[in-house]
């Protein structure tokens, strides 16, 4: 793809990864994604705001070839995914200075072993003068690593957020058209990467509150040309208030667990929460986590392999553990052949989940008449605790 304006003298480059599946070699990427640079020109100066995955490299620089000049290199974020191209970049425009964090500036020597000389630190509210078009540096940190910035082009109102309000999307669109999948698909990238530090990311979202902001061009997926729409959406998703909601991840071996999964899940809609069931054997985690920013209550199923919690609910529950999210109750139900350790090993696993525990229910083989009430008197009890904090849909 080709540069693209956005207005005069600032252009969309960089490029659309329609292909890629994962990131990290962890994240499920079902809608491919971008990697997002954005090449200001002032009448003096011109910056380069981020630049590509390395993968990518070659169409930036194809798409800078008749660009004579380059003064500087904004590395909003250290991760290679932004500053993977960096070196290729300064290769190719000698004089040209990196700006970045001090925090940011040590991770790119580190990663990317470029030379320190070539980099100079901003502090939070620094200004750059390009002639005719002023950028402020505006520290937004854990967004998802502890460098991060955004940076704010006063004469056209564009905050530049690198991944803070990004969405791991590929598209043809330069600006967001179709608002409910871009809603979606940033909620996934809120809740994967940017979760676990959402008191820092609420203290940021109050911090570009001062700004007149027309667009917010993040580095992955489209420009936001009506900002409001990502704004409230990350204030919703910040807030410390759960919603009436329950994520139910289980695995089943041979059907016992999963019995009772259907019938907790048929008692809880009943009582008027809403409920997302995935078995982990065929789940997107993406989904797992995007589930997670509004739900009060997780309940885990799992049967017992060996002595412990089926090695998939292992991984899930470490998960959750590492994401944070506001929940507040949390329960355990399974089933068992002859002995189980299940309860207390994925009581263990998470330490970070603030939540009172409700009694689990776990059976031996498959589930009797008395399973099935244990079930409804927990389903009541979760009814009851969302009711007394009245938790909303
Ligand atoms: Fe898109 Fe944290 O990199």
């Amino acid at each position: 793809m080709k540069a693209r304006k956005i207005r005069d003298n600032i252009f969309w480059m960089g490029a659309v990864d329609w292909d890629r599946r994962l990131f990290d070699s962890l994240i499920p990427l079902p809608d491919g994604t971008s990697y997002n640079a954005y090449l200001i020109q002032g009448s003096e100066k011109s910056v380069l705001i981020d630049t590509a995955d390395p993968t990518k490299s070659d169409l930036l620089l194809d798409q800078l070839e008749h660009t004579q000049e380059i003064d500087y290199i904004i590395a909003n974020h250290a991760e290679q995914d932004h500053s993977g191209t960096i070196p290729l970049i300064l290769q190719k425009y000698q004089n040209a200075k990196v700006m970045a964090t001090p925090k940011c500036k040590a991770m790119l020597i580190d990663l990317l072993l470029i030379p320190e000389n070539r980099i100079q630190t901003v502090e939070d509210g620094e200004k750059l003068s390009l002639g005719k078009k002023s950028l402020e540096f505006i520290y937004t940190p854990w967004v998802h690593w502890p460098e991060t910035m955004s940076t704010y082009l006063h004469e056209d109102k564009i905050l530049f957020s690198c991944d803070f309000f990004g969405s791991h999307l590929a598209t043809s669109d330069l600006f967001v058209t179709d608002e409910s999948r871009v809603y979606e698909a940033a909620k996934r990238y809120y809740a994967e990467i940017m979760m676990p530090f959402r008191v820092t990311v609420r203290k940021n979202i109050e911090k570009i509150g001062q700004y007149a902001i027309d667009f917010i061009a993040p580095s992955h997926g489209p420009i936001y040309d009506k900002p409001q729409l990502i704004i409230d959406a990350y204030k919703d998703w910040t807030s410390e208030t759960p919603k009436n909601v329950v994520v139910f991840p289980y695995i089943s071996m041979h059907g016992s667990t999963k019995k009772m999964v259907e019938y907790l899940v048929g008692a809880l809609s009943e009582k008027g929460i809403t409920v997302y069931q995935f078995d982990l054997s065929v789940t997107d985690i993406g989904k797992l986590a995007i589930t997670l920013v509004d739900a009060a209550t997780i309940v885990i199923g799992t049967p017992t392999v060996h002595i412990g919690p089926h090695p998939a609910v292992h991984y899930a529950a470490h998960l959750a553990n590492a994401l944070r999210p506001k929940l507040r109750f949390a329960s355990i139900i399974g089933s068992y052949g002859w002995s189980s350790k299940a309860i207390e090993q994925i009581t263990g696993l998470i330490p970070n989940l603030k939540v009172e525990i409700l009694d689990p229910v776990l059976c031996k083989g498959y589930p009797r008449e008395t399973d099935f009430k244990a079930l409804e008197k927990l389903a009541d009890t979760i009814a009851s605790r969302h009711r007394e904090h009245q938790l909303g849909n």
